[in-house]
């Protein structure tokens, strides 16, 4: 009755699939070993001392024709976010000749990577922020693209998609954060391009419960160490998420147990070395109760990210969405600041014994009293 994985924690894998072109419900069941490529470690890093913004010429992207945009000087981004296309071009000709020399296949030798071959395919998810993502083919390699399409977006979308890039954009590369590969901003809407992900820590959760499984603890703790893992570099670059959820975390499968777990949807982080948070910001039932409260002069600190993580713990243990009984968001939050916690099953405090006490100290209401994303990754590590 319950699932089970034996991942390795903090692997450094990442992985391209390769799509036929055209077609995304056939893919080529190829996906790359990468543990063999040292080189991977690097791949798509935006960052490079020569930037050059140059944008693609790409015909296919949806609903843009090649006579529309001929002609059209496309907008630039503000500089701090330019992508860099040439190390993006570079960088996936080595991953073409590392699987070229992986696979020895002779027939791939002239392949040529061209991101002028973008095809756009099935919406894959929509939240919050009013944009759509979809899955797409960047000549081969799937890939998923967000795309705030202009005649949706209002000025505080379109700044808040803009903040993800810039965000995603300035972060060097790691396992647990969703992998930017670049963006662009055409006539049609800005179009942000990442590694592509088979579904979602929520869906996960539900799929488990449909099936009237539990998930197992040593799962829970594999995702944990992988989800502290990712919050703690994002604390140590001064970055809090502010929206930590099941929702927001990207997951990768293998042989049907989840592999790999990134942290997505940056639209509400925050640079903390630029501006203090002082916004209520987040989902109702993973919002702290400072961050509720918070005012001009109460700002909130990185602590309020343990507390959503404390909710994502709930959630793998109860297979529910924290304060679930309540109607509306308003009763949540007066739950929230009257310190009355999620519901917890008997059945629940008995299987995960060793889960409790920490998860009641995730979202303790005082901040101070939670753990520090350090002292939080250890203690899984150690479990
Ligand atoms: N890289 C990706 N790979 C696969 N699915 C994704 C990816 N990025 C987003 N999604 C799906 O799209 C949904 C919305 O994306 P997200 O970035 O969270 O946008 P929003 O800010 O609107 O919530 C996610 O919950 C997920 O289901
Ligand atoms: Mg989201």
């Amino acid at each position: 009755m319950t699932e089970n994985n034996s991942d390795e924690f903090n692997n450094n894998n990442f992985e391209l699939s390769k799509v036929r072109k055209g077609n995304s419900e056939n893919d080529i069941d190829l996906k790359i070993p990468v543990h063999k490529f040292n080189s991977f470690s690097n791949i798509f890093s935006p960052k490079s001392k020569s930037t050059i913004d140059k944008s693609p010429t790409n015909n296919n992207i949806a609903g843009i024709t090649k006579k529309e945009k001929k002609g059209k000087k496309e907008k630039k981004l503000r500089s701090s976010i330019r992508y860099d296309l040439d190390n993006v071009i570079q960088q996936m000709e080595q991953i073409k000749k590392e699987w070229i020399e992986y696979k020895e296949d002779k027939e791939f030798k002239n392949y040529t990577i061209d991101l002028n071959t973008i095809e756009i395919f099935d919406l894959i998810g929509s939240g919050g922020s009013g944009a759509n993502v979809y899955t797409c083919n960047v000549d081969g390699f799937r890939c998923a693209v967000k795309v705030l399409s202009k005649n949706q977006y209002s000025p505080r979308m379109y700044e808040q998609i803009e903040k993800e890039i810039d965000i995603l954009y300035n972060l060097p590369r790691h396992t647990h954060i969703a992998q930017y590969l670049f963006h662009q901003q055409l006539e049609t809407g800005l179009y942000l391009y990442m590694q592509y992900y088979d579904s979602t820590l929520l869906y996960h959760i539900r799929e488990v419960k449909a099936k009237k499984k539990v998930i197992d603890k040593k799962v829970i703790v594999s995702v944990m160490k992988k989800i502290c893992d990712g919050v703690r570099f994002l604390h140590q670059n001064n970055i809090i998420h502010r929206d930590l959820k099941s929702e927001n975390i990207f997951i990768n499968y293998k042989h049907k147990k989840i592999h790999n777990c990134a942290i997505g949807d940056f639209d509400t982080a925050l640079n903390v070395s630029r501006r203090n948070p002082k916004s209520c910001v987040g989902t109702t039932g993973y919002i702290a109760p400072e961050v509720l409260e918070s005012s001009e002069n109460n700002p909130y600190n990185k602590k309020s990210d343990i507390y959503s993580i404390g909710m994502i713990l709930y959630e793998m243990m109860e297979l529910k969405i924290p304060y679930h009984q309540k109607k509306n968001p308003y009763q949540i939050s007066q739950a929230i600041l009257a310190g009355e916690k999620p519901i917890l099953a008997e059945f629940t405090i008995c299987k995960y014994k060793e889960l409790i006490p920490i998860y009641e100290k995730c979202i303790d209401k005082d901040p101070e009293k939670r753990y520090s994303i350090q002292v939080l990754t250890d203690l899984f590590i150690e479990l």
